[in-house]
């Protein structure tokens, strides 16, 4: 299956080099609406530089990945549909609830697929934590925390405006990551109960090149509340870019017979940690396990990132016309609940989810084996 790119930026190297880790990736044209952007990229990658309408009428091209920002994330994924193409996406699928429906009306009308990021709980960490919740390590899960705290955005991020707008903000820019992830290790979510706060109206940008230039905040930069799993659990979660230090850990797990800790779902890897009610906590380590081992720097350290398995699982099984993980029921009932942590936060009523979904599949190491070159 050939994939047309779209969406030239900050995140399209990952998914470029991603062609060197999974076997049934193949780039091959990519577009941008800054031209420019395009054919550096195409150059760089030795793929061709098309315009977005050009690759969206290519009939060599299958699959539609889209990296754009999250604001064009419906548009593009409606007009890969309406081209005859499958589509996926990076994270979140749309900006609300209401778009993502909609998606979900196209692809189910045209017969096409719509996959949508995040794929980290893939990784070795996800899968890990999953077979030992599976294994009954701790027990049958009854309450937990996830924590998301940092300043934000603006120090790092060349074009950091759309974090602080509606569709951006910590719950649909990272808390998709966690909310999908325990939707993995804990099933879907049933109901949500929040409330939010925004320490500044205005951040100021320190990145280059834009350093020095406002950015007006119009979505909240804070988000706490408590999730009500269908299997009962209760997990409450503080996603913030208002803070600067602090000393909570990522997931904890806690079920009724110990307690797990899991590392951020931003990244594939990382430390498990686990303990039994009548023992020591015990560290997994899951650096040398398939997609946990560190492949890339980040912030001078290395880290596993083999974004990209998601959109190799989809194509892999749409040739076998079996199910994908990164499906759109799975993204779909995160972004209900993403909004529903927003519409709950503006007066702490309790919001009740329509969605569900199943657990996607277990990824074992002998599927990995057959993605990865
Ligand atoms: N940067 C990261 O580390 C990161 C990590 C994971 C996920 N993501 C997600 O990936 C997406 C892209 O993020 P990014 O950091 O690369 O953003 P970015 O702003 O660096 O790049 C987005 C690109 O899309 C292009 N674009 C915007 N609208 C378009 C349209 N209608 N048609 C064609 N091109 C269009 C822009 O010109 C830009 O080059 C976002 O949804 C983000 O949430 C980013």
């Amino acid at each position: 299956m050939n994939i047309g790119l779209i969406g030239c930026g900050n995140i399209s190297d990952t998914y470029f080099e991603s062609q060197n880790i999974f076997n049934n990736l193949k780039i091959v044209a990519c577009a941008d609406i800054v031209q420019e952007l395009a054919d550096k990229k195409a150059n760089q990658y030795n793929t061709k530089s098309l315009s977005v309408e050009n690759l969206l009428n290519d009939k060599d091209i299958d699959i539609v990945l889209n990296l754009t920002i999250p604001t064009a994330h419906k548009e593009i994924i409606l007009k890969s549909m309406e081209h005859g193409k499958h589509c996926f996406s990076e994270k979140p699928l749309a900006m609300n609830f209401k778009e993502g429906l909609e998606i979900k009306e196209l692809s189910n009308k045209k017969k096409l697929f719509v996959g949508c990021a995040p794929d980290t709980f893939l990784g070795a960490a996800g899968q890990k934590a999953r077979s030992l919740i599976e294994d009954n390590s701790i027990g049958n899960v009854v309450l937990g925390t996830f924590n998301i705290m940092s300043h934000g955005m603006e120090d790092w991020h060349p074009n950091p405006d759309f974090f602080f707008k509606p569709g951006g903000g910590p719950v649909f820019d990272l808390g998709v990551y966690y909310l999908t992830q325990l939707v993995n290790l804990n099933g879907p979510i049933r109901s949500v109960i929040a409330t939010n706060a925004t320490a500044s109206n205005e951040r100021i940008i320190t990145s280059k090149p834009r350093y020095g230039e406002k950015i007006s905040v119009e979505t909240p930069t804070t988000l706490m509340g408590t999730l009500d799993f269908y299997n009962n659990s209760k997990i409450q979660f503080f996603c913030s870019w208002d803070i600067w230090k602090h000393t909570h850990s990522t997931i904890e797990l806690y079920g009724l017979e110990g307690s797990m800790i899991v590392p951020d779902p931003n990244y594939f890897g990382g430390e498990i940690t686990i303990s039994n009610k009548d023992s020591k906590w015990e560290k997994i380590l899951t650096n040398e396990m398939l997609l946990g081992k560190p492949n890339k720097e980040d912030d001078n350290k290395l880290v596993a990132n083999y974004r990209g398995i998601g959109l190799s699982d989809m194509v892999n099984n749409i040739k076998n016309n079996s199910e994908f993980r990164c499906s759109i029921d799975l993204t779909l009932h995160v972004l209900e609940i993403m909004e529903g942590i927003l519409e709950s936060s503006k007066n702490s009523t309790l919001y009740k989810n329509k969605t569900s979904c199943k657990r996607p599949k277990f990824l074992d190491e002998q599927e990995i084996q057959k993605l990865k070159i």
